[in-house]
């Protein structure tokens, strides 16, 4: 007979073992299912009842310590981007998180909590609150005794039926760096397509974005708070081919749109303080 994990709630957060042999903790709401590996706190599945799933995974991903998983919502932390000497995009992502907490909201949501071990001078929570939408938020509190500076950032990849088909809306008039080119510019389109490699840092922007997807006939809103940074990414053709952990074509059926701070939206906490990164995903049909 096996052991039932002490955070389990029957019928509705069942803990067992996922890909790559790693724990996986699968949720049942009254609308939606998710999945998370404490391995990064990583979210890998969203899906509405009858709907697509909501969220990109790769076919190609490795589950395995020390690896960041290919898809869905790596956390990353403390910084975004390589780092020479360090794990590109912190060390977050890979770390195993203490499975914390769950509980059933008064709207019949499921949220689960999940506990950074200890870094340096951070306490570090994820909260993922699964139901008619997914709900996510980092929380970061500055332990120490001296100011702590650091990147942070859902890396959120959706799951889109042809990218040749898709827009991105609410950009337009932002700044952004663009990796590709090594230039500053800002957004004139008045919505994104992706016709070629894109990697993109939108900075000073709170704004909700919408990917407006005909092809599954539906329109993703990613809302944020604590927010000033939304990056956009598509690898194209060259940089999945270059990626062990990613299929050649893949790269037509994703879009990351990530939220966070990076870059010069960087935060910085004095002692004692506490930073709040959210992020809500939904989605309706295409208008
Ligand atoms: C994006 C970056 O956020 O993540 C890209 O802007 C990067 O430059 C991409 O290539 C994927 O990063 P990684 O480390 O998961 O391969």
């Amino acid at each position: 007979m096996s052991d039932s994990h002490p955070l389990e709630i029957p019928g509705m957060v069942a803990v067992s073992g996922g890909c790559g042999g790693l724990s996986r903790v699968c949720v049942t709401s009254p609308c939606s299912t998710a999945e998370i590996y404490p391995h990064g706190a990583h979210v890998t599945g969203f899906r509405k009842n009858g709907e697509p799933p909501l969220l990109f995974m790769s076919d190609s991903s490795v589950f395995r310590t020390g690896k960041a998983i290919r898809g869905g919502i790596p956390i990353i932390f403390p910084w975004f981007g390589d780092r020479e000497g360090h794990p590109a995009h912190g060390y977050a992502r890979t770390a195993e998180w203490e499975f914390h907490d769950s509980s059933v909201l008064a709207d019949g949501s499921i949220r689960l909590v999940f506990r950074l071990p200890a870094s340096g001078n951070f306490e570090v929570m994820s909260l993922v609150t699964v139901g008619e939408c997914l709900s996510l938020e980092l929380d970061v509190r500055n332990a120490g005794e001296s100011d702590e500076t650091f990147e942070n950032c859902f890396h959120t990849y959706f799951e889109v039926g042809d990218i040749d088909t898709v827009s991105i809306h609410g950009l337009t008039g932002c700044g952004y760096f663009d990796k590709v080119a090594s230039k500053t510019r800002i957004e004139t389109a008045a919505s994104i397509r992706i016709a070629g490699e894109v990697d993109r840092v939108y900075s000073g922007t709170t704004a909700t974005v919408e990917i407006t997807d005909p092809t599954l006939g539906r329109t993703i809103r990613v809302a944020k708070s604590g927010s000033a940074s939304t990056v956009v990414w598509n690898p194209w053709i060259a940089k999945s081919k270059a990626m062990a952990d990613f299929g050649d074509n893949e790269y037509r059926r994703m879009v990351c749109v990530e939220s966070g701070n990076v870059g010069e939206d960087k935060v910085t906490l004095s002692p004692g303080d506490q930073s709040t990164l959210k992020m809500e995903i939904s989605s309706g049909d295409a208008g």
